[in-house]
């Protein structure tokens, strides 16, 4: 028998690529700055994807490039780069590249900041990432269905320097609705749902499948980045067995720390970055379960250790991952501002059917609801997804420090999201957040009151809204302008 070692080599090479496997020697060659921005296409389409697994019939979704999750965008901070984005659906798109720090222009709101892309037609999306993290994108027009059926994929942009690590390792979780043909089930935008939780699903997947187990070794340590690409579905993940730390949130860096309680929440949009020493014992399989939901928890998958003996015995020191350029605000002149979250089930605005005089009963059953308005913040309700004559709710001083107060006057949870600025998270009903967290996506549970900061140097107008989208697209969304 003869094997051929080139062919071996070089999937072998492939393999490894693939993996991302960190400590492998940087052979890329970047090109030198001031060069051509590199180019990349990237098509939203109609596919088909074996969401449920391989033995499992495909579903019809919309995705980039085909691909759920669409392809892992790897840039570098710092680069420029230009995405020319073509629509292949029957209606029209945009491309948000969420938590990116990038002019107005390029932030992906039909209507606010840019005329939507029609069907057969593209965008040039232009922009140098400042900050190194993990990123992602996804349609800014009607979002609920198109993020609902597919169309999101992650946008890392790497340090300049190598983090050590043995494994840089991307979960992209998703929550899908799947009926019984196995398709995604329609019925966007229920209003009873939007009321409540949102559209939660049926199916997680981890990386575009339902997820099988993770093959890890002994002694590794792993950079795991978790990214929530749910409609709705809030995650409190839990780790058994292990003592994950928490590196970056949204992209950010933070003081390396510890899991609260052993749980880590991962509201949609959000993202947390892990360091993961694998401690657990050869050939064992720990779980790593969901309970995020009374009585609804559910194993997301496990890690499946190898018989190999550890790769090393002794833990390392924790790493920490180099800042980005943030502006810090000034606390002693910032200037204070106030949100006030309010609507849903169980309130004023809905629960009480005192709304448009018994009309919001009759929408209630099922009907879409799209356009209707049942949350609001400070009073105002911006329905649907982005679109012309969206209005300032305030303006932010361009270069001065804020503070906002966000209050969750509401019986629901909402990841609370800010276009075009990283913030730091300053307090949570009243106590100092600790190890210098900054996020682009704030997880309130009801009641809870917090306060953010961050410098306004971003001019333009920035969406502000929760990220569970039927709670978006029923009002809970609003503009900043930073002038
Ligand atoms: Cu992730 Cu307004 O978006
Ligand atoms: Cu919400």
């Amino acid at each position: 028998m003869s094997i051929d070692f080139r062919h071996l080599i070089s999937r072998r090479s492939l393999l490894l690529a693939g993996a991302g496997l960190a400590l492998a020697a940087p052979l890329r060659s970047w090109p030198a700055r001031g060069a051509a921005p590199k180019e990349i296409r990237l098509t939203a389409e109609p596919a088909r994807a074996q969401l449920a697994g391989a033995d499992h019939p495909p579903s019809d979704v919309w995705a980039y490039d085909g691909r759920i999750p669409g392809p892992t965008l790897r840039l570098r901070q710092g680069e420029a780069v230009r995405f020319l984005v073509e629509n292949r659906l029957d209606q029209d798109t945009t491309v948000h590249w969420h938590g990116i720090r990038l002019p107005n222009a390029m932030d992906g709101v039909p209507g606010l900041t840019q005329p939507p892309i029609k069907p057969g037609e593209s965008f040039l999306y232009e922009f140098t990432p400042p900050d190194a993290g993990t990123f992602w994108y996804h349609p800014h027009a009607n979002s609920l269905e198109q993020l609902g059926r597919g169309l999101a994929g992650a946008l890392i942009v790497e340090e300049p320097e190598h983090i050590p690590v043995d494994r840089d390792i991307l979960w992209v979780l998703a929550d899908w609705r799947i009926d019984e043909q196995g398709e995604i089930a329609p019925g966007f935008g229920n209003m009873m749902e939007a009321g409540m939780s949102g559209r939660v699903g049926n199916t997680v997947t981890l990386n575009g499948t339902i997820p099988a187990d993770q093959p890890v070794r002994a002694g590794e340590r792993l950079r795991l980045r978790l990214l929530n690409f749910s409609l709705a579905r809030i995650m409190a993940l839990r780790f058994e067995g292990h003592d994950p730390v928490i590196i970056a949130r949204d992209g950010q860096p933070c003081d390396p720390h510890q899991l609260k309680d052993g749980r880590l929440l991962l509201g949609p949009a959000m993202r947390i970055d892990l360091l993961l020493d694998l401690q657990g014992e050869p050939g064992r399989r720990y779980r790593i379960t969901d309970g995020f939901y009374q009585g609804l928890g559910y194993e997301l998958t496990r890690l499946a250790y190898s018989d190999e003996p550890p790769l090393r015995t002794k833990t390392p020191e924790p790493i920490r991952l180099p800042p980005n350029p943030l502006p810090e605000p000034d606390l002693a002149s910032v200037e204070h501002h106030e949100l006030a979250l309010e609507g849903g089930m169980m309130s004023r605005m809905m629960g009480g059917g005192m709304i448009s005089g018994g009309g919001m009963m009759h929408g209630m059953g099922g009907m879409s609801g799209m356009g209707r308005a049942i949350w609001s913040i400070n009073g105002t309700s911006m329905t649907g997804d982005g679109h012309s004559g969206m209005a300032p709710l305030f303006l932010l001083a361009r270069g001065k420090s804020h503070l906002v107060m966000i209050r969750n006057q509401t019986a629901w949870w909402h990841p609370m999201h800010l276009h075009g600025l990283s913030f730091r998270v300053l307090t949570r009903n009243g106590s100092p957040v600790p190890h210098n967290q900054w996020a682009d996506t704030m997880l309130l549970a009801p009641e809870d009151v917090v306060e953010i900061a961050f410098v306004a140097d971003n001019p333009g107008d920035w969406m502000l809204h929760c990220h569970i989208t039927d709670h978006q697209t029923a009002g809970m969304m609003t503009v900043l302008r930073v002038a």
